[in-house]
């Protein structure tokens, strides 16, 4: 039988029910696998668990709380035995390393990075609005979080087992059996070795001083700032330096930008451009879209993003659907791969506001006005200006 199909892959993975529950009666509402999130998460799907927060759970919060996070799973939450579990290094490699969680812990300094994780379908519904985008979940703006992450480097690890020549990738395989993925296999995925021995990769066991909680991948699991939430690998269990990208489903065939024209449940492995480092972006996050506010000045605030090696330099905001701009207050740079937060004071008048963001970095470039100018078949990187619509009225 394939992996997946009918049993858990491997033998000692199952599914987890949240904290406290132990077992759910038959007839019991789903809804409680809410895996310790706020009500108010909005469930994409239940099994496996996706869910985004409310933008106004994210808004002026540079960390973002555990409960409000949001959480994207391919495949069921494995449970992992933590005493049993070991993590394995290899593949060009002059010495395999077998390491339990206290080994790694005692065999190398603990580092902390705060990163922001952002999932490359975040802001698909916008891209849905402009041509349907079928088998695929419509992420709001809430597939964005920010977190503390403690943990050992991933270049202490490797520089512990040498890197052999020719190690140009470095794979991360998990557990949990995505079925989506043909065939049916665990999530995995890989980032070129130069990546993985930058320094800032990390391998997590917590997240904003908390254990890592099972959702979000204990006992450990990848972070890789700057890059698409895919590439932080949770449930971490093998390290593998190879000489190619990893051939696994997320890393080969989805997570790929394909053409619009393109057919994705057709195309092969190897099509289509791998995505790694995630594009300037600027959203809004406070007044929630579609809100009524009073008539004069409204505060809104947001988030502005350059993953892959520029900052982030300027952020405009506009009420008149741009026709004139000014500068939004912009958080100091506090850590090179988070997010930054920005408000502005805008004055608006009796009637329709569209309120719209967008951010400039610091080589100078700015990013596509509209959701139409990046539509894609799976629907990735809708990185288009923030936008809104109020209504103003006493
Ligand atoms: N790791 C495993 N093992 N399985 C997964 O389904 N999803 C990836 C990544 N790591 C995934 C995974 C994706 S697509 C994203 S966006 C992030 O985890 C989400 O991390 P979070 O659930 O902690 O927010």
């Amino acid at each position: 039988m394939a992996p997946g199909r009918g049993r858990p892959f491997p033998g000692r993975v199952s599914h987890l029910p949240p904290a406290g529950i132990t077992a759910l009666a038959p007839g019991y509402p789903t809804s409680i696998m809410k895996w310790g999130k706020r009500d108010d998460m909005l469930v994409h799907e239940e099994e496996p668990f996706n869910a985004e927060p409310p933008t106004g759970a994210l808004a002026g919060r540079f960390l973002t709380p555990l409960d409000a996070f949001y959480s994207r799973n391919h495949g069921p939450v494995p449970r992992i035995d933590a005493a049993a579990w070991r993590l394995e290094v290899d593949g060009l490699v002059e010495r395999r390393l077998r390491l339990s969680l206290e080994e790694l812990r005692s065999r190398f300094p603990e580092r902390e990075v705060v990163a922001t994780l952002q999932c490359a379908g975040n802001r698909r519904a916008e891209l849905i609005e402009v041509r349907d985008i079928p088998g695929e979940d419509p992420w709001r703006s809430g597939a964005v979080s920010t977190a503390r992450w403690t943990g050992v480097s991933l270049a202490d690890v490797l520089a512990g087992a040498g890197l052999r020549p020719g190690a140009a990738h470095v794979s991360f395989t998990a557990p949990d059996v995505a079925r989506e993925a043909d065939p049916p296999q665990p999530y995995g995925g890989s980032i070129p070795a130069a990546k993985a021995v930058a320094g800032e990769v990390l391998l997590a066991w917590a997240m904003n001083g908390h254990p890592l909680p099972a959702v979000h991948g204990a006992p450990l699991r990848v972070v890789v700032p700057g890059w698409i939430g895919a590439r932080s690998v949770k449930w971490l269990e093998r390290v593998t330096a190879r000489a190619d990208p990893s051939g696994n489903y997320f890393q080969a065939v989805a997570y790929r930008m394909s053409p619009p024209g393109a057919d994705p449940s057709r195309s092969g492995p190897g099509t289509g451009i791998p995505l790694g480092p995630v594009a300037l972006t600027c959203d809004i996050l406070s007044p929630e879209d579609g809100s009524r506010v009073p008539p004069g000045p409204t505060e809104i605030t947001g988030y502005a993003f350059a993953g892959g090696g520029h900052g982030v330099a300027r952020v405009d905001v506009s009420s008149d659907a741009g026709r004139t701009w000014s500068q939004a207050e912009l958080d100091a740079p506090a850590h090179p791969w988070a997010w930054r937060l920005w408000r502005a004071v805008v004055v608006l008048s009796e009637g329709e506001a569209d309120v719209l963001a967008r951010a400039w970095d610091t080589a100078g470039a700015t990013h596509p006005e509209t959701p139409a100018a990046l539509w894609n078949p799976k629907g990735y990187g809708n990185t288009s200006w923030g936008r809104l619509h109020l209504t103003c009225r006493r």
